[in-house]
């Protein structure tokens, strides 16, 4: 009996906790939101109720979130913790939430993602902000693990817009064969290289404005055609309009349906091709040939110049041995008679060598 009403009253207090809500946190249990905004909070607040669907936890002073940080929130679907310090997640922190299908981080210091991080096993996660998120582009590379790690096959919508990222790691997308939208604009990208998007089957839009694309290399290329179904955006960037931009200029033309911004792709450098449009490049002569044909009739003019040279040197060598014929002649005659000479006491010696009886003569002559 006691047992019963002291169980009675723990579910009563427990029913008012989760009634109730956390200090310094707004909720509204119509509308199944909770707001925990600019509140200088340092952890995520206990007792939000079981209720919330939409979670805004944001301009906190949050650092690190881990799996007790949202437990018993199984019908949270909206989850922000944005413009706080997070620089640590940690394995399984949203495992619990089996609802979730949005998650916005955006504006924190991730510097420390663990493996499974992310992972949720409903897979129900469909948008992931990470704008802003990574603490230096390093972080990028335990991004690219955790992300590997959680399986991310619904996500449609990823967000990295603004991190200072200056490569991708190989398949870093290639778990995410539902995805849709793809924000990188605002990094400091250089190159898209093989298997930088490989696994985006499904992408419809791809986001590279802002980055520091000088050119794209065949391989980039390469790698845009493989999204065939995604459209591009790619202005803003410092594109290079010497020889190695012409491939990516023809590309341009063949792709203009596809890149939404192609009319405005513009030329940074060399200055005095500033602002003339990527696409006018394939047109205008880059002098690329003529610098090349140039450098052709350059090396073959020094080979015809080498070889009159060598002509010339060889008639002057033809004209002294004709100038000097009658001394070449007596020349080759003394030579003759000496070679003759030398050659008939050879043959002297010989003979007499190989009489014993004539070299013992000598021999007793010389003693
Ligand atoms: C989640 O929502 C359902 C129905 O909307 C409700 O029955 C359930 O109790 C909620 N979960 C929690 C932990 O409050
Ligand atoms: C919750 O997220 C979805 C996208 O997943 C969005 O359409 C919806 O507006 C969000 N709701 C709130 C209250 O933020
Ligand atoms: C990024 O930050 C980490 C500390 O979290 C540091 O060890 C690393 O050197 C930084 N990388 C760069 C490129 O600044
Ligand atoms: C991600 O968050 C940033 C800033 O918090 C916002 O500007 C951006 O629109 C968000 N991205 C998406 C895809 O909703
Ligand atoms: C680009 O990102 C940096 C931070 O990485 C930010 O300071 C800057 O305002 C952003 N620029 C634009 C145009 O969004
Ligand atoms: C990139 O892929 C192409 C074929 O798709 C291959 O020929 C090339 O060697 C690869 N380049 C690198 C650097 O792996
Ligand atoms: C490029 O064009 C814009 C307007 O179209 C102009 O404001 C800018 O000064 C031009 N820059 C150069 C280098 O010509
Ligand atoms: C661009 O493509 C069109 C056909 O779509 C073609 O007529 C034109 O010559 C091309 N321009 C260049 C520079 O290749």
């Amino acid at each position: 009996m006691l047992r019963l009403t002291s169980r009675l009253v723990f579910c009563a207090l427990l029913g008012s906790i989760y009634a109730s809500c956390p200090p310094r946190c707004e909720c509204s249990e119509a509308a199944q939101t909770v707001k925990c905004v600019s509140k200088d909070l340092r952890s995520i607040p206990t007792g939000i109720p079981g209720y919330t669907r939409n979670l805004f936890i944001t301009g906190n002073q949050i650092s690190r979130i881990g799996p007790e940080s949202f437990r018993g929130l199984d019908n949270v679907t909206n989850l922000s913790l944005s413009n706080n310090r997070i620089s640590e997640v940690e394995s399984h922190t949203f495992s619990g939430l089996q609802c979730l299908r949005s998650l916005d981080l955006s504006n924190n210091q991730l510097a420390v993602i663990h493996p499974e991080a992310f992972s949720i096993l409903s897979q129900s996660l469909r948008e992931f902000n990470l704008s802003r998120a990574l603490y230096n582009y390093s972080s990028v590379i335990d991004l690219a693990t955790s992300l590997h790690w959680s399986s991310m096959g619904n996500l449609q919508v990823l967000d990295l817009s603004d991190n200072s990222l200056i490569y991708l790691p190989p398949r870093i997308f290639s778990h995410m064969s539902g995805m849709r939208r793809l924000q990188l604009s605002n990094n400091s990208l250089v190159a898209i290289r093989n298997l930088t998007l490989s696994g985006l089957d499904s992408l419809e839009e791809l986001d590279l404005t802002l980055n520091a694309l000088k050119t794209f290399t065949d391989e980039g290329l390469h790698e845009l055609d493989s999204l065939p179904r995604a459209s591009l955006l790619l202005g803003e960037n410092p594109f290079t309009c010497t020889c190695g931009i012409e491939p990516f200029a023809q590309w341009l033309n063949r792709s203009q349906d596809r890149v939404r911004d192609a009319e405005d792709l513009v030329c940074a450098f060399p200055p005095s091709m500033g602002n003339t449009s990527i696409l006018a490049v394939g047109t205008l002569t880059l002098e690329c040939h003529q610098r090349d044909t140039g450098a052709h009739l350059a090396l073959q003019t020094s080979y015809v110049f080498l070889g009159i040279v060598l002509g010339f040197i060889g008639l002057i060598f033809l004209l002294v041995l004709y100038l000097n014929r009658k001394g070449i002649k007596k020349r080759v005659y003394d030579m003759r008679d000496a070679c003759r000479e030398v050659w008939e006491g050879y043959h002297y010696r010989f003979e007499i060598d190989s009489d014993p009886r004539l070299s013992q003569v000598s021999t007793s002559a010389d003693a």
